[in-house]
């Protein structure tokens, strides 16, 4: 029977995974600690998540360790030797890795090369698919000419009329502490599939969002957005008008496209994976949308100062992966998305309060 590892299996990304290959008809383990709680504390805790993966599917085991623990997670590979390996444990904040900046880079760059060095060993055949960032860019994509548009800031250069390609520069850029420590990882990926002929690829995610996402205000800017307007709560936007730009993909999709790669492997693959310039919106669109589903209006606050290493337009060139799979496409419409996570927060926060 074939089986995958997932890392990171209580986040957002994790947890779609385990539950479409799950439903695939593979035996999925599923490596978390909860550290989004230590992360950002008891808002960020992903226990919810794990104990839903465990209460519905059967193939699931939950395996509590830290892929900073290097023996721990070679003993667990050459124990399992699973037949893909899809890594998504991360502290994944850009903002607050300047406050923890060794558990930031021990966590990204030191924990993936823990699981990459563990699949050489054990099972080199295995695609490994690594969550990469389009931070990996830093703040270059800011260097393009943009045109002001009413809500939204857009490409004003013919070049970028898809979004970024894989080929954008990265480097003599700002990532913040966070980008970084991704493209330490992101080129070791590269190399164990360049150097070792490994099946990896770095998946370059823009906004990646769903119904199980634990959003708050330091990550997970849509899911964290629609908790705002549900609860009444403010939303406070950094910089650049609120016309930023992001490029949003619901997690179903994204857990196809690994499926994809996974059934068909190619070695040290790069590929900019968001909701293309179809589902992209800004802060202030994204406002509209969510009012739309709740009829309630978004409460926010302004402040001039854009957080650094920021985006003011960013929306994924998808050609690339289409080109290599052709079969694959997106199938969420950003409204669906949106809709799907209004009624996923409705949901919970209406669980808690009766917890409460
Ligand atoms: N969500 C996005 O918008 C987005 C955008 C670009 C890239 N990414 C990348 O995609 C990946 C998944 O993102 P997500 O939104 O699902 O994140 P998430 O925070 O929802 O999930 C990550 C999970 O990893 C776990 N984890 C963190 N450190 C760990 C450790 N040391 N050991 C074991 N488990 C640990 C956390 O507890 C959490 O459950 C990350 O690599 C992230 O950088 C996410």
């Amino acid at each position: 029977m074939k089986s995958i590892l997932v890392t990171g299996s209580s986040g957002l990304i994790g947890s779609e995974v385990c539950t479409y290959f799950a439903h695939n008809g593979y035996v999925v383990h599923g490596v978390d600690n909860n550290q989004r709680a230590v992360f950002f504390g008891e808002s960020g805790d992903t226990r919810w998540n794990q104990r839903r993966l465990q209460e519905t599917l059967p193939s699931f085991h939950h395996i509590e360790l830290d892929i900073r623990d290097r023996d721990g997670m070679l003993e667990l590979i050459q124990a399992r030797r699973p037949s893909a390996i899809v890594h998504t444990a991360a502290q994944p904040s850009h903002d607050r890795a300047a406050s923890i900046p060794f558990e930031d880079f021990d966590t990204n760059a030191v924990g993936t090369m823990n699981l990459l060095e563990a699949a050489r060993r054990s099972c080199p055949e295995s695609p490994f698919v690594y969550m990469s960032t389009n931070k990996v860019y830093g703040d270059r994509p800011n260097t393009i000419p943009l045109v002001e548009l009413d809500t939204r800031w857009d490409y004003d250069d013919p070049a970028y009329a898809n979004g970024i390609p894989e080929t954008f520069p990265l480097d003599q850029s700002t990532h913040s502490l966070f980008g970084a420590s991704k493209v330490a990882a992101d080129v070791m990926v590269q190399e164990y599939g360049r150097y070792f002929g490994m099946p990896t690829c770095c998946l370059r995610g823009g906004c990646l969002t769903g119904p199980n996402h634990t959003g708050l205000a330091l990550h997970g800017f849509l899911s964290y957005l629609v908790k705002c307007n549900v609860e009444g709560l403010e939303y406070r936007i950094f910089g650049y008008k609120g016309k930023q730009v992001r490029d949003n993909i619901h997690s179903f999709d994204v857990a196809t496209f690994i499926h994809a790669f996974i059934e068909t492997p190619r070695c040290g693959e790069v590929y900019n994976l968001g909701g293309g310039k179809g589902n992209s919106c800004s802060i202030l669109e994204a406002f509209k949308l969510v009012e739309n589903f709740t009829g309630k209006p978004q409460r926010w606050s302004y402040s001039d100062t854009a957080r650094v290493g920021d985006h003011i337009c960013y929306y994924s060139d998808l050609r690339r992966m289409k080109q290599h799979y052709p079969n694959w496409q997106i199938t969420k419409t950003l409204n669906q998305t949106v809709s799907e996570i209004v009624t996923a927060w409705r949901t919970r926060l209406a669980a808690t309060s009766v917890a409460e």
